[in-house]
């Protein structure tokens, strides 16, 4: 399956409901929600409240990003806020298994996130207990920067790595700089679901925008 993820990152703050009913209503499959601390990367966004608060406007699925360190210390305050996937980053914490065994075990689909320098191999031990993989196409900590071309070539080794330990329904997710041009190769690639912030959020048609990433995520 394919999913196109708006990454509300690069919306205007100030009217986070109709930004979020223009994607919904142009065919957003889920919303990609970054959540960034100003300690594991150098910004500072949004968090539970305001999750909590855009949960009740939409029934699209709610992913969140969390670009935070020690994310099992705030897992239960985004799991309260309504969230229906959350990835972390591997190095973010110091026990990965367990914080992917409570996510899951309260019924929320769990993810962990590969950084552009970070190898797949890293996932070994981990990938039998998760249920998607989020690649980093650009360096985590600001929307709008440029696809960094070399972190697709991971998509083929985590399909390795997936097909290894029989878990083909693990789905491999991308955020960074995607947009019309690399969207078609990346899905052929085998990415499931595509994050997108400044190709759909600064477009001039927002809804146009959507309708062209689907169709090429597609072809
Ligand atoms: C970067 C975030 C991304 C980003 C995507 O740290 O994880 O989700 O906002 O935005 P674009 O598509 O503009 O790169
Ligand atoms: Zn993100």
């Amino acid at each position: 399956m394919k999913y196109l993820a708006p990454s509300i990152l690069s919306a205007d703050f100030s009217r986070l409901y109709d930004e979020i009913k223009e994607v919904e209503e142009a065919g957003a499959d889920i919303i990609h929600l970054d959540v960034m601390d100003g300690r594991y990367v150098p910004n500072i966004t949004i968090g539970p409240p305001v999750i909590e608060s855009l949960r009740s406007i939409t029934h699209l699925p709610f992913d969140a990003h969390l670009m935070i360190v020690e994310p099992e210390k705030h897992i239960d305050a985004f799991i309260k806020a309504g969230v229906n996937m959350v990835s972390f980053h591997m190095d973010a914490t110091i026990h990965a298994h367990r914080l992917v065994d409570y996510i899951k075990s309260n019924g929320v689909k769990a993810g962990v996130v590969l950084n552009p320098a970070t190898p797949v191999n890293t996932l070994e031990e981990i990938i039998y207990y998760i249920d998607y993989v989020l690649i980093m196409s650009v360096n985590p900590g600001f929307g709008g920067q440029k696809f960094i071309p070399q972190t697709a070539n991971k998509i083929t080794k985590l399909k390795e790595l997936i097909s290894k330990v029989e878990r083909e329904d693990i789905l491999i997710e991308i955020d960074g700089g995607i947009n019309e041009e690399n969207i078609s190769l990346l899905s052929n690639l085998g990415v499931n679901i595509f994050v997108a912030g400044n190709s759909i959020f600064k477009a001039k048609d927002k809804k146009e925008a959507v309708k062209k990433l689907k169709e090429k995520m597609k072809e």
